[in-house]
């Protein structure tokens, strides 16, 4: 039943009096923002059913206070970005050393937060002293309890693991495209199959990864990633996502975008979710004014994530860190790109901790997904 008009007038000019005297009320200080402004990366994504992370060192989180801030404001999920790698828990064959993932899962727990767990299996990171026993026959024996020993250790307490990383490089030459790796040289090809039904055995409630870079860039590479997935998922092994590094370049490299989106059809076709699980953005071009590198930066991750979300929403966006002030990609060691060990922009905040283009690109890309309705 509809109001008549006068009274409807007179009830719109005491609400606006009423929200006048409110306003008179406020401190002049206070900046009346929308919601749009406080929301928060973390708000806006679990509201579309997706966990916004982060990776994280132990010391950032326990020791910079502004990093940390922005930690608990945007992210829902941390992965370790190297303090649960093989070379660094395990030293040496009894000599274990969790302390610093303890840490991030306990912040984690104390701020209600999830983890990843990031690598059981890679040729990367490995102690030499692994290295040796694998190459002396021992391989199986060591994959199986490496991953007893530190998906044990987390069982229950790790939303998803990284189970196998990068085991994809079709310019090794060898059949299916895999690396030529220590794994592969000892036991073939059943390495992979052999880690993930472990894993699930150890952990049967953790989300269980297949995790590699440049599907994105490289079509041989994606091919034989989704040839693979095909054939773990054949067999019946416990693959839950395709983790989606999504470490992107500016200008070096284009992105292959409909490689990408028929990379997501594929994989979703055979039951496997995608989830992307490194993203940042590699610069090659650091000579352009910081507005124009922002706006770079920003441009190619919404290309990304425009195909992605077009084909599925990953239930993990996780950034390979949160601001450039601890990014790899600032290190000539991981950067070819930056010889000069110059500041990489490729994060959502700035060494200063300030929201740049990449911050307000991921909030509106986020926010194109429709809502979910269920919180995560
Ligand atoms: O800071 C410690 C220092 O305290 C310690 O004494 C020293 C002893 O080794 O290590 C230092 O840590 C280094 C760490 O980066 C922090 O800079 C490690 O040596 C170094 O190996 C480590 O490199 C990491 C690399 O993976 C290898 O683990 C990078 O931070 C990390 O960004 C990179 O991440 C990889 C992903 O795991 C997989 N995808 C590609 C990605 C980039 O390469």
């Amino acid at each position: 039943m509809s109001m008549p008009r006068r009274e409807f007038l007179g009830a719109c000019m005491a609400a606006a009096a009423s929200l006048a005297r409110a306003a008179e009320r406020m401190p002049l200080n206070t900046k009346v923002v929308s919601l749009a402004e406080e929301e928060t990366l973390r708000q806006a994504a679990q509201r579309r059913g997706i966990k916004v992370g982060a990776a994280v060192s132990s010391e950032q989180l326990l020791r910079d206070d502004s990093f940390k801030a922005a930690v608990l404001r945007d992210c829902a999920l941390l992965v370790p970005e190297w303090e649960l790698k093989w070379a660094t828990v395990c030293k040496g064959p009894l000599q274990n050393d969790f302390s610093g993932f303890d840490a991030i899962v306990r912040f984690a727990r104390e701020n209600g937060l999830a983890v990843r767990g990031h690598p059981l299996v890679w040729h990367a990171a490995m102690p030499d002293w692994a290295l040796n026993e694998i190459r002396n026959g021992n391989a199986a024996r060591l994959l199986d309890e490496h991953i007893r020993l530190v998906a044990g250790r987390y069982a229950t307490r790790v939303f998803s693991w990284d189970v196998v990383n990068e085991a994809i490089k079709p310019e090794d030459g060898m059949p299916g495209g895999l690396r030529d790796t220590p794994w592969l040289r000892a036991l073939g090809d059943g390495y992979i199959e052999r880690a993930f039904r472990i894993a699930h055995e150890v952990d049967p409630t953790a989300r269980l990864v297949y995790n590699d870079y440049n599907m994105e860039y490289e079509p041989a590479k994606a091919k034989a990633i989704v040839a693979l997935v095909k054939k773990l998922k054949d067999k019946g092994v416990p693959l839950h996502a395709v983790g989606m590094q999504s470490h992107l370049w500016t200008t070096r490299r284009k992105l292959d975008l409909p490689g990408l989106r028929d990379f997501c059809r594929a994989i979703v076709r055979e039951g496997v979710e995608v989830v992307i699980t490194e993203l940042d953005v590699r610069e090659s071009d650091f000579d352009s004014s910081a507005e124009e590198r922002d706006r770079r930066i920003a441009s190619v991750t919404g290309a990304y994530l425009d195909t992605v979300f077009a084909e599925c929403v990953p239930r993990e966006l996780v950034l390979w860190g949160l601001s450039d002030r601890y990014s790899w990609l600032s290190k000539p060691k991981f950067n070819p790109e930056n010889p000069q060990g110059l500041l990489n922009r490729g994060l959502p905040y700035d060494r200063e901790m300030r929201q740049k283009a990449l911050w307000q690109v991921l909030m509106d890309k986020i926010r194109s997904v429709p809502l979910s309705g269920k919180q995560i």
